[in-house]
């Protein structure tokens, strides 16, 4: 997953490209580049590193001069973050950047390219070098296109400059996502709004296997064969200020604690004009008509699918599965008869998750996306969509949009059918205020993080039921921001094997937060102390012990998750923070993964 810009209109292009790089930094930071055209020259400047490094070469844009460009922020999937590996990539006579896999590239070097000279280790370069050979051969560049888009397999989402056409950029998607803002003299290409919107709120979505020519007063939106399609752009509901950190030093810890005004926005916009919790009732038909759910989602959003289980089956009576979405594609499990499926996902553009989604719907069997994203892929493809509105979540270590996901659960569940007869409402509301008492107390954090995890290099979080679910999500936090080995384990099942790595000091986290296993819970954490173990216990208050070190007032028990995972949010925070990683960017990751 990488991100990519493009601007063509009045103003100087590098620095527009630059700042709309950094607001995708978080798709991928290994390496960066933007080419820019004045007239008949292009100029090309690329960097490795942070995006940072490219703005200190490009003095923030202003050494280079020119009104058109593109800019590409990558996370290497072919070759090694190097200068020459980094984006654009280039021809003789086109330069592009890219965002996806091309999968065929060996077979198109075969079949097109035996003569072509490469320099990079790329398979984004292939692109420019097929282009070149169909235009050697007389194609205009729209066909072209039209016939690189019938022989390339794989994702991408291209912005192409044809040094031929001075007043032109062209952008092509298939599977990767990829939007055209619209602008008043100018014209924008972006991998998501965020790029573009301190220029435009006003975009066109694109379809897999559409291309568009853009000059700076026109977008013509083209099928593969090269068919006109009028379309109309829509306003992205988007402020400048959601992406921006304010005085926050860390967008990880703004999102934190954007965490209780989240839960009352979802409560807000999921409430009818009598103030009731309301789920549209297609999707509610739908849903009533099937005789098993399967949740499809990756990592954190795999983690509030497991809580959601415990909702659609405890609250709604519905059997439900959840499913890692990168195993389901190649081991789909026995289906029911009538399946329906929910995709969860804050992005909407999570390629293992969107693979399953395009299966199931050849299947012809109804899906629902949880997204963050309106106009995503995962919400456009699905039959129906709910909304998290947690706003734009920048730090690749998720936060606001997991607690987002499992409150718009519970609203989901309850809708279907209230079996437990809880009042969502209040409850919600509650959860939102006690996530406020949890933010006040985060110096507390910062020194249990100092004390049990700054210097370790493993942890274990346990708890039973809904609290190990809790666990694997604690888990996750700790380890992609601070590279601590950790691991969220049923508390019952240490005993079975895993307990031979607790050694004398190993950190042990408990969560604690429903009354049928407190004890249970404490007597394994009884048996790791016995071990030598370092216990640190996430209670809450009806169920806590004096020793606990962090008590949490308490909520409905079957929404405890919302609550309970907010320390454990803040303890990773921390401790990243203690052993000097980047938080928002951590190594190896990217927010969004668009590629499978
Ligand atoms: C969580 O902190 C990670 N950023 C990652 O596990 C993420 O949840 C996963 O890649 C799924 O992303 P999605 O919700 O956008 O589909």
């Amino acid at each position: 997953m990488c991100g990519i810009v493009g601007y063509i209109g009045p103003k100087q292009a590098a620095p527009i490209l630059l700042d709309g790089l950094e607001k995708l930094e978080y798709r991928g930071y290994d390496s960066a580049g933007i080419a820019v055209c004045d007239g008949d020259d292009v100029t090309i400047s690329k960097a490795v590193g942070k995006l940072a490094n490219l703005k200190a070469k490009t003095d923030n844009g202003n050494s280079i001069t020119g009104t058109k460009g593109i800019g590409h922020t990558r996370w290497a999937t072919h070759g090694k973050p190097t200068e020459n590996n980094a984006h654009p990539h280039c021809s003789e006579r086109f330069v592009l950047v890219h965002n996806g896999i091309i999968e065929n590239e060996e077979a198109l070097r075969r079949k097109y390219l035996k003569n072509a000279e490469f320099y990079s280790d790329t398979d984004t370069e292939v692109i420019a070098h097929l282009l070149q050979k169909f235009t050697d051969d007389g194609e205009s560049t729209a066909v072209a296109i039209q016939h690189m888009i019938s022989e390339v397999e794989g994702s991408y989402a291209l912005a192409i400059i044809d040094k031929n056409d001075p007043d032109v950029l062209y952008a092509v998607k298939n599977k990767s996502p990829l939007l055209i803002g619209s602008g008043d003299g100018f014209n924008m290409i972006g991998s998501d709004a965020m790029a573009m919107i301190a220029h435009t709120n006003n975009f066109y979505e694109l379809n897999d296997k559409e291309y568009v020519v853009i000059t700076k007063d026109s977008v013509d939106i083209y099928t593969c064969y090269g068919k006109k399609i009028e379309r109309n752009t829509y306003v992205a509901e988007l402020d400048v200020s959601d992406t921006e950190k304010g005085t926050y030093p860390h967008y990880m810890l703004k999102e934190i604690e954007e965490q209780p005004t989240v839960i009352r926005k979802i409560l807000k916009e999921y409430s009818d004009d009598d103030g009731e919790l309301t789920i549209d009732p297609d999707i509610l038909k739908d849903i009533r008509s099937c005789d098993k759910i399967y949740i499809i989602a990756c990592g954190t959003s795999y983690h509030a699918g497991i809580v959601g289980k415990q909702f659609l089956e405890k609250i709604s009576g519905i059997p439900t599965e959840v499913c890692i979405a990168s195993e389901f594609v190649y081991n789909m499990p026995l289906l029911s008869k009538k399946p329906l499926f929910i995709f969860i996902s804050q992005s909407g553009e999570t390629a293992d998750s969107r693979a399953v989604l395009v299966k199931v719907k050849e299947m012809g069997y109804k899906t629902l996306t949880l997204t963050n994203v309106k106009g995503s892929t995962l919400s456009r493809e699905a039959d129906h969509t709910l909304l998290l509105y947690a706003g734009p979540e920048i730090a690749v270590a998720s936060t606001k949009a997991y607690t987002a996901q499992v409150a718009v659960l519970a609203i989901l569940a309850a809708n279907i059918k209230n079996s437990i007869n809880i009042n969502l409402n209040y409850e919600l509301s509650k959860v939102s205020n006690v996530i406020e008492s949890i933010c006040d107390d985060k110096d507390k954090y910062s020194m249990l993080a100092e004390d049990y995890l700054k210097d370790s290099r493993n942890c274990f979080y346990i708890g039973r039921g809904i609290d190990y679910y809790v666990c694997l999500e604690a888990a996750l936090k700790l380890k992609e921001i601070s590279y601590i080995q950790t691991e969220g384990f049923a508390a019952g099942e240490l005993k079975h094997g895993t307990i031979a790595l607790i050694e004398q000091n190993t950190p042990v986290i408990a969560i604690i937060s429903q009354e049928n296993t407190n004890l249970n819970t404490r007597s394994n954490i009884k048996e790791v102390k016995s071990r030598g173990a370092h216990v640190m216990t996430i209670s809450t208050k009806s169920l806590s012990a004096q020793k606990d070190q962090i008590i949490i007032n308490d909520v409905h028990e079957i929404l405890t998750p919302l609550v309970t995972v907010v320390p454990a949010q803040y303890l990773a925070y921390y401790a990243a923070l203690q052993k000097g990683c980047d938080i928002d960017k951590p190594r190896n990751l990217a927010k969004s993964v668009t590629v499978e």
